[in-house]
């Protein structure tokens, strides 16, 4: 029988709701939620009635009791240091959210805790899981498209002005579309070509009117010399961002439309010099033009995410989406801020 891990999810109304809880948490061979906690005591209860769940009245609650083994931190951006803080301190296997802190200090206090407490703290990165990634990623280590060369990742959507959103007020979510959608996008680049090494960028407000960027476009260098650039808009109407991933390298490339976002859907397709040769791709080919279709089966990103933190529990190994790599992100979009406060390339 598969060992389940007992969940409890702070910060249960939003994208928990949506998403992690019924297609993650419930859908995972291996999890099983047992307990909630929202401030917003609507939603907490409505949540907790859905998914079978007890509805708790506090965080400290949740974090005392016995039947919570793992938490999924869900909250705005500037609770995740604290909550961390205090899930690691109870003992409880973390899967925070991204950003993993506000900042690279708040980041790196919360890695601490959790290796001075003995519980694996794994990232909420989860568009590392996408079928369509993994697959990508798979091909660029066996060389399909020789040496890399360039990556662009883009992430927009329209995001209009309203009363009270975190995510448009620095003070809560860190910054605008770059920390909140960027990061995806910086994310998936470092986990096709590594660490980024320096970046420049532009940030501003070209049309909403909040605190937070509506708009930011990063060039970055890779410490193995590839070239990035990540666009991130909330002032580009949804259909009108295709949300392209474009993958380049001395032998071919990897073209993605829609697999940069929260569902398992998407098309990708490669350009290959050496397709009809000897590469031997898992995929449907398409004439002699050397373009490949890549169509692996769909993966669920937040089952996935999900099930990864129980396997590394479970093995007592990090997990994939890794806390590591979640730092590394924010000392990139830190050294992004940076860049568009000083205009000048800021090294990481
Ligand atoms: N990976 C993804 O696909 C994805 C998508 C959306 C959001 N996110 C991340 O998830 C997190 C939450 O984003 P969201 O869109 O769900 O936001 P949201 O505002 O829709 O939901 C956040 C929830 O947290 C609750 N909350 C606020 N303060 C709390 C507290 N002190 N204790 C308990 N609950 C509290 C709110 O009442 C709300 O229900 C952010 O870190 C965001 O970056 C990830």
């Amino acid at each position: 029988m598969v060992k389940k891990i007992k969940w409890g999810v702070i910060g249960s109304g939003g994208i928990a709701r949506r998403r992690t809880i019924p297609e993650g948490i419930m859908a995972a061979e291996n999890a099983e939620l047992t307990a909630v906690f929202d401030v917003n005591q609507e939603a907490n209860s409505e949540v907790a009635n859905e998914f079978s769940a007890t509805a708790c009245s506090s965080e400290a609650e949740l974090l005392r009791r016995d039947d919570v083994e793992a938490v999924y931190i869900a909250t705005p951006a500037n609770l995740h240091h604290g909550q961390v803080l205090a899930a690691a301190g109870a003992g409880k296997h973390i899967l925070c959210e991204k950003p993993l802190g506000m900042s690279v200090e708040e980041a790196e206090e919360m890695i601490a805790a959790c290796e001075k407490a003995g519980v694996k703290l794994g990232v909420g990165f989860m568009m590392r899981f996408h079928a369509y990634h993994a697959e990508a990623l798979r091909m660029i280590k066996d060389g399909a498209i020789g040496r890399c060369v360039l990556g662009r990742a883009q992430l927009s959507c329209w995001y209009p002005p309203i009363e009270g959103a975190w995510r448009q007020d620095p003070a809560a979510g860190g910054g605008g579309s770059l920390i909140d959608m960027g990061g995806h996008c910086i994310d998936l680049l470092e986990m096709f070509f590594g660490p980024a090494r320096k970046v420049c960028c532009l940030a501003g407000n070209l049309v909403q009117d909040y605190k937070s960027e509506d708009s930011a476009t990063v060039i970055l260098e890779f410490d193995n010399g590839v070239q990035g650039v990540v666009d991130t808009f909330f002032c580009i109407p949804d259909a009108s961002s295709k949300n392209r991933l474009e993958l380049y390298g001395s032998g071919g490339s990897i073209l993605a439309e829609g697999t940069i976002g929260q569902g398992p859907a998407g098309t990708m397709v490669a350009y290959i010099e050496q397709a009809g040769k000897d590469y031997d791709a898992q995929q449907v080919r398409q004439g002699e033009s050397g373009q490949v279709t890549i169509d692996p089966e769909p993966i669920n990103t937040y089952q996935a995410e999900i099930e990864e933190l129980v396997r590394a529990i479970i093995e007592d190994r990090q997990p994939s989406n890794s806390a590591a790599d979640a730092l590394q992100s924010t000392k990139v979009i830190s050294a992004c801020y940076e860049s568009a406060r000083t205009g000048k390339f800021v090294a990481i």
